[in-house]
C-alpha cells in the first residue's frame, strides 16, 4: 500500500477540539494536518503497458453496465488499469465484465445512487470518476432529472470531496435548455450543475453513438417487425444527424485521463460526416438488404403537442433526440483534439446491421451497397 497526501479530509476524520480551545489564537497555533489517505498499490504505475501491468489509474465508472461502459471498462483494463464496477443489478448479469481487466483488476460494488455514503464508498480508493450515468426514457422511481441533474451533481461533490483531480462527465451534443427533449433540456442543466460543482470536470458531448449493442442503428433496423414500416418526422428529411463510433468515444475518454490539460474542458465528439436522418436510416436497410419503407409523420408543431402528454409513447416510437438536428460547435475540441481519427459509418455499419440480414445475404459483400449522402449544413 503507498500513502499519499491529500489536501481534502472528511470531517469524520478531524481532530475533536474542545469549545474553550476554539478561541483564533489557540486555532491559529494548531498545525493544519493532511490527511494521509491509504490509496492503493495499483496506482503505482509499473510494467511495460497492457493488462498485466499497471497503468497507475484506478477509476470509478458509474453507469459501467450499460452500452459504452463496457467500451471504457475494456480500454481501461487492456492497458492495466483498476476499474471500481458499481453496479445495481445481479452480480452475475455484469460477469461480462470481469475478463476484461486483469485477475483481480475489475471490482464490484453494489451502490444506490440515492444514498450519498454508497457513492463515496465506490470511488474512495480511485483516481479518476467516470460518470456514464444515463437513461433514454423515465420511469416512477428516477426521472431525468434525477438521473442527469442530481446523480451527477452527488457524484461530481463526491468526487470533489475525495480530493480527486480527474472527473469525467458523459453529456449530449444537442443538450440544449430550449430544445424540445425533456432528455436533452435536462442533459444541459446537468452539465451546469457538473461544472459548478466540479469546475475541472471534464465533459463529453457525444452526438448519437452506434456500435454493436446500440439503441440507433439497431433501433431503425429493429423497426422492420412493426409493419415495415419506419416513422420518420418529415421523412426524417429536415434532421441532420453525425452519428459518433462507440469505439471512438471510448478511446476519448482514454485519452483525456492520459491529457493533463484535458481538465475543465468540454469536447464535441462526431462522427466524420453529416447526414440526413433519412439517408442514413435508407443505408442501414441498404446493408441490412431489407426493403426501405420510410412512413412520414408531420414536423415539430403536432410532435411537440403530443410529447407531453404521451411521453413514454413518444420515447419508444419517435425517439425525440433522434429527430434533433445535430449542432456544430466549431469552438469545442473534438475527437482529433485528444488524438482519435473518427470512424466513418461505412467502415463500421456492416458489424452492426450483419445480424439483421436475411441468411442469404449474411456473407454479401459492401462493395454493392452505395455510401449515403453526406450533407455539409
Ligand atoms: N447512447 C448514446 O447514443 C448516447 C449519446 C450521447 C450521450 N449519451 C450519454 O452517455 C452516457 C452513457 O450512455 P449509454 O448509452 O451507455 O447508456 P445506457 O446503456 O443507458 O447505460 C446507462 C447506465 O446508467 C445506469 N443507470 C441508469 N439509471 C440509473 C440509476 N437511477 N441508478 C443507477 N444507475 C443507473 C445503468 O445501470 P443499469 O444497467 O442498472 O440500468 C447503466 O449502467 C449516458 O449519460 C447517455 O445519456 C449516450
Amino acid at each position: 500500500m503507498a500513502t499519499v497526501g491529500l489536501v481534502s479530509r472528511p470531517v469524520s476524520v478531524l481532530p475533536k477540539i474542545s469549545r474553550a480551545a476554539c478561541s483564533p489564537a489557540v486555532l491559529s497555533a494548531v498545525p493544519a494536518t493532511v490527511q494521509h489517505r491509504k490509496l492503493h498499490h495499483a496506482l503505482i504505475p509499473k510494467g511495460k503497458g497492457g493488462r498485466s501491468s499497471s497503468s497507475g489509474v484506478a477509476a470509478t465508472v458509474f453507469g459501467a453496465t450499460g452500452f459504452l461502459g463496457r467500451y471504457v471498462v475494456n480500454r481501461l483494463g487492456r492497458v492495466g488499469s483498476q476499474v471500481v464496477v458499481p453496479h445495481r443489478c445481479d452480480q452475475y448479469d455484469v460477469m461480462y465484465l470481469r475478463p476484461m481487466g486483469d485477475l483481480g483488476q475489475i471490482i464490484f460494488m453494489e451502490w444506490d445512487a440515492r444514498n450519498k455514503d454508497s457513492i463515496k464508498r465506490a470511488l474512495e480508493h480511485s483516481n479518476v470518476v467516470i460518470n456514464l450515468v444515463g437513461r433514454e426514457w423515465e420511469t416512477r422511481n428516477y426521472h431525468f432529472e434525477d438521473v442527469f441533474v442530481t446523480i451527477p451533481q452527488q457524484i461530481a461533490k463526491a468526487t470533489r470531496e475525495a480530493g480527486i483531480t480527474k472527473f469525467i462527465h458523459m453529456s449530449h451534443l444537442n443538450a440544449d435548455i430550449r430544445s424540445p427533449s425533456k432528455y436533452l433540456r435536462n442533459k444541459a442543466v446537468g452539465e451546469t450543475a457538473v461544472r459548478d460543482e466540479f469546475p475541472d470536470a471534464i465533459i463529453l458531448k457525444p452526438s448519437e453513438m452506434y456500435g454493436r449493442e446500440d439503441r440507433f442503428f439497431n433501433y431503425y433496423a429493429n423497426m422492420r417487425w412493426f409493419g415495415n414500416a419506419i416513422p420518420l418526422l418529415s421523412l426524417g428529411k429536415k434532421t441532420v444527424k453525425q452519428p459518433v463510433h462507440v469505439v471512438d468515444v471510448a478511446k476519448a475518454i482514454i485519452n483525456a485521463i492520459k491529457d493533463p490539460d484535458a481538465n475543465g474542458k468540454t469536447y464535441a465528439l462526431v462522427g466524420p460526416n453529416r447526414y440526413l436522418l433519412h439517408d442514413l436510416v435508407e443505408y442501414i436497410y441498404a446493408v441490412a438488404h431489407r426493403p426501405f419503407v420510410p412512413y412520414p409523420l408531420p414536423h415539430n408543431d403536432v410532435f411537440n403537442q403530443f410529447c407531453p402528454t404521451k411521453p413514454k409513447l413518444c420515447t419508444v416510437l419517435i425517439c425525440p433526440q433522434f429527430h434533433t438536428t445535430d449542432m456544430k460547435y466549431p469552438g469545442l475540441p473534438g475527437l482529433e483534439d485528444l488524438g482519435i481519427v473518427p470512424s466513418t459509418v461505412e467502415q463500421k455499419a456492416i458489424e452492426i446491421l450483419r445480424r439483421h440480414r436475411r441468411f442469404r445475404y449474411l456473407e454479401a459483400e459492401l462493395d454493392e451497397t452505395k455510401p449515403a449522402k453526406t450533407v455539409s449544413h
